[in-house]
């Protein structure tokens, strides 16, 4: 099939590169002249695992291309998917003049059948306006269109493993018609799709579910989903905290209740909290959804209060160990907000940096990816070509993303060259045990009785 892909961040590169592997033909379209000659000669804007050499082979098969004229875009397409960001107004509420501002342009080629799909992060309500919006700026007297809703639920860092092997497709239609353009896209997905890039050969994972919804429930799932994982995370960091008052261990916690197929053990790391461009975006753009709908969604305004206050109990943590901080020197291992990424929006290194910069830390950090993005947001601290280069000479170390890399580094090393070997470990990834015996001061999160 023909599409057309309007938006080529996060959501709209992955959704462009996947679509185009499983046969169809893309353009991916976006009004940032920079990041489309970025593309056209080959680069990358971001770092997403498989996704360059997805997009490099699928230009090359001529199935993906990059332009920055929507409407010959959309023209050529059938199924317009809309993908640009939603970011937070300072109210919390999302930021919809972008999503706006392609539909109406959209509106113009609706003379010829026109399936327009929004997958951008969109408040409950957003398709009927995308509906109106459309009727109203289409010049065509009979202007051939419909919206449809099909919420993604990519994770970055696996985003194209997620894409080709989701749990679930949601679709929010008015119509048959709708339902069966866009079963007709994912169906090598809906077959089990075994010949993904990411994996040399595909595990054999149940096949997705395609759950056809009305539009409005589909835009809801999305936010719901997000908002449920999140405060999934809060609970487990209030749980770590009265682990640490009672002296127990919430990583055996965690371990205990995910047993329990009900609850299950994914999102019950406990730790420096969430971050990244959904989850706190989407709690406040939800909130404020439901206040507008009269409902006071307490329970996420407490879920964002638990995951801010994970900053401030590090910090504690830290003051604690090293009493005084002006002056000492912090390494900090990650930045991004959380492994195989180099986002670091919203993510917790940057609140926590900015913290310690006011206690008058001398910050040294090192990402393998997410330096030259930090370093544009925070210039004033120092960046490390690598761990054992941030350990240096430091009073200690917040270990704040989880890379895998930070598992086989040589600790003993990092032990030697510290001036105090202080280490807080704010994703429980360490083995404390190990740790402790290399001669670390090893402390995690909610882990007061982590050796027994
Ligand atoms: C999330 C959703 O998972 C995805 O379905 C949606 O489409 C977009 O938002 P993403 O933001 O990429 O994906 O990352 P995710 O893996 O969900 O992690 C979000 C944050 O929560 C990270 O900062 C991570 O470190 C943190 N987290 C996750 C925890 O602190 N504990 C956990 O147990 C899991």
């Amino acid at each position: 099939m023909d599409l057309c892909i309007i938006g080529a961040g996060y959501v709209g590169l992955v959704t462009a590169a996947c679509f185009s592997e499983i046969g169809h033909r893309v353009i991916c379209m976006d009004h940032d002249g920079e990041k489309m000659a970025v593309l056209n000669s080959g680069r990358m804007p971001i770092y997403e695992p498989h996704l360059e050499d997805l997009i490099r082979s699928n230009r090359g098969k001529g199935r993906l291309s990059f332009t920055m004229d929507l409407c010959q875009a959309a023209k050529e397409s059938q199924v317009i998917f809309i993908c640009v960001g939603t970011p937070p107004l300072e109210n919390g509420e999302a930021d919809l003049s972008a999503v706006e501002k392609v539909t109406r342009q959209v509106a113009s080629v609706t003379h010829s059948f026109k399936l327009v799909v929004e997958k951008s992060t969109v408040p409950v309500q957003t398709g009927e306006y995308i509906h109106k919006t459309l009727q109203i700026y289409c010049r065509a007297e009979d202007g051939d269109f419909e919206v449809a809703s099909n919420p993604e639920f990519l994770r970055e860092g696996s985003a194209v493993h997620d894409f080709f092997h989701p749990d679930r497709i949601v679709v929010g239609v008015r119509s048959k018609k709708a339902e069966t353009i866009l079963r007709q896209i994912y169906q090598p997905i809906l077959d089990g799709f075994t010949s993904c890039p990411v994996h040399s050969a595909c595990p054999p994972l149940p096949k997705p579910v395609f759950l056809t919804t009305d539009i409005r429930s589909a835009e809801i799932i999305k936010h719901a989903s997000n908002s449920f994982l999140a405060t999934k995370i809060s609970f487990i960091n209030a749980i770590a905290d009265i682990c640490e008052h009672a002296g127990a261990d919430v990583q055996k916690v965690a371990e205990g209740m995910g047993l329990d197929p009900r609850i299950g053990r994914a999102f019950l790391n406990a730790g420096l909290g969430f971050g990244g461009f959904c989850f706190p975006k989407d709690l406040q753009a939800f909130l404020r959804i439901a206040e507008k709908l009269g409902y006071d969604f307490a329970l996420l305004r407490e879920t964002e209060k638990i995951n801010q206050k994970r900053i401030d109990i590090a910090v504690e943590k830290l003051k604690k160990a090293l009493w005084v901080l002006q002056g000492k020197r912090i390494g900090i291992f990650g930045l991004a907000f959380k492994p195989h990424t180099d986002d670091i929006r919203f993510a917790p290194s940057l609140a926590l940096i900015r913290r310690l910069k006011q206690e008058g830390c001398l910050i040294r950090a090192y990402d393998p990816q997410a330096e030259e993005k930090t370093s544009r947001e925070i210039p004033d601290i120092t960046y490390a070509k690598d761990p054992y280069e941030a350990a240096e000479g430091a009073e200690a170390i917040v270990l704040v993303t989880e890379w895998p890399e930070f598992a086989h580094l040589d600790w003993k090393k990092i032990r030697q060259s510290m001036m105090r070997p202080y280490l807080l470990d704010g994703r429980n990834f360490l083995d404390p045990k190990q740790m402790k015996t290399l001669g670390f001061e090893y402390e995690g999160m909610g882990r007061a009785n982590c050796e027994s």
